[in-house]
């Protein structure tokens, strides 16, 4: 079965054509870095516009490079949520449409889900395992029992880590996309320059959860309170300090979460999970356990992930109605904290 998948949660507008839940056909992936560049994020409503103008060539183009026709597709499926609203309803709508148009079933898919099974598409992997979804917009541990079977161990209780990372560089004018930029500025710092301070864990139910705001703070507002005297305060040294405690407090949760349940399988996806130091520091701190992370171009949003968890739901004859609507949040994924 071929299913075309179409993603536009955020600034990336990506069709992908995947046969049988696991063999890419055809991947386009436009990317809007340049438009939002000078604003230093995503501006929404340029995102949304963008999409409007690209989804159609992104799809022709997407057709093209396999060499099929629209007749050979067998559903098409779009993330429906959760994502900047404007964006989610370009793709979902043209999805939509398309399936009408063919007469062909319509899948709508949780972005949440989809990053987690990007590395699906990649290897035979066995439930259950700790998945880790590290983006702009989530950080979520979870025990995962199944392609849509979740249970949210721990998220953060304000920002998410992509959104901290992105939040430093764009306030030191680190660069665009931020967390790449101090990916590649921290591999020439020193993360000793500063002690950035780590909240600590929580008891009981929520001690998975983790919190990016008072980091954000402390790098942005208070870094020489926490400065080592020793080492000088260049973009480098932030970036190596910040990315350190960034990374430290969500691997010392999933470390948690491995020795809780006894499950030795990390699953990792999303954006922030291309981090070159939380790829090193999982692998190293949890040498017993086996850890799984997509390739790079399969960590930031794309639509192979949408079509690949897609074929599931096709496989079992669970398709979605023509007016499920966009969601911009799903609760469950962003703790409000009591
Ligand atoms: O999954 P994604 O493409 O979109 C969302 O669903 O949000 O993730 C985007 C996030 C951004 O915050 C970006 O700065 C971050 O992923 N990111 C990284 C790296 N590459 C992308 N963060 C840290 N290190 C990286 N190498
Ligand atoms: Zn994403």
């Amino acid at each position: 079965m071929y299913v075309l998948g179409i993603e536009t949660s955020c600034d990336e507008c990506s069709a992908a054509i995947v046969e049988n839940g696991k063999k890419i056909i055809s991947h386009v992936i436009a990317t809007q870095i340049e438009f939002h560049k000078p604003f230093n994020g995503v501006v929404p409503e340029i995102a949304s516009r963008k999409h409007v103008e690209s989804i159609n060539a992104v799809v022709n183009s997407t057709l093209e490079k396999s060499g099929m026709q629209l007749k050979e597709i067998d559903a098409v499926a779009a993330t429906f949520r959760p994502g900047l609203i404007g964006s989610l309803l370009v793709g979902l709508s043209y999805a939509k449409g398309l399936a009408l148009s063919l007469d062909i079933p319509f899948i709508g898919i949780d972005h949440v889900h989809a990053h987690l099974y990007a590395p699906h598409l990649e290897e035979e992997i066995n439930f259950p395992y700790i998945g880790l979804l590290l983006s702009g917009g989530h950080t979520i541990v979870a025990k995962v029992d199944g392609y849509e079977n979740l249970k949210v161990l721990g998220t953060t209780i304000d920002d998410a880590c992509g959104e901290a990372f992105d939040k430093v560089a764009k306030f030191y004018n680190l660069g665009y996309p931020g967390g790449v930029a101090i990916d590649r500025l921290a591999k020439k710092g020193n993360p000793m320059a500063f002690s950035l301070p780590k909240p600590s864990l929580h008891k009981g139910d929520h001690r998975y959860d983790v919190s990016y705001s008072g980091l954000k703070t402390a790098a942005i507002n208070q870094l020489d309170q926490f400065w080592n005297k020793d080492y000088e305060k260049t973009p480098e040294n932030i970036s190596a300090s910040f990315q350190k405690a960034a990374i430290d407090m969500i691997v010392d949760r999933v470390i948690l979460a491995v020795k809780d349940t006894g499950i030795n399988l990390v699953v990792a996806g999303g954006g922030v999970t291309a981090n070159s130091y939380l790829r090193e520091s999982l692998k190293s701190r949890l040498a017993d356990a086996k850890i799984v992370f997509p390739s790079m171009s399969l960590c930031t949003d794309n639509g192979a992930m949408i079509a690949g968890l897609a074929y599931h739901s096709l496989k079992i004859g669970k398709t979605s109605p023509l007016n499920l609507n966009a969601e911009a949040r799903v609760p469950a994924f962003r703790r409000l904290y009591p």
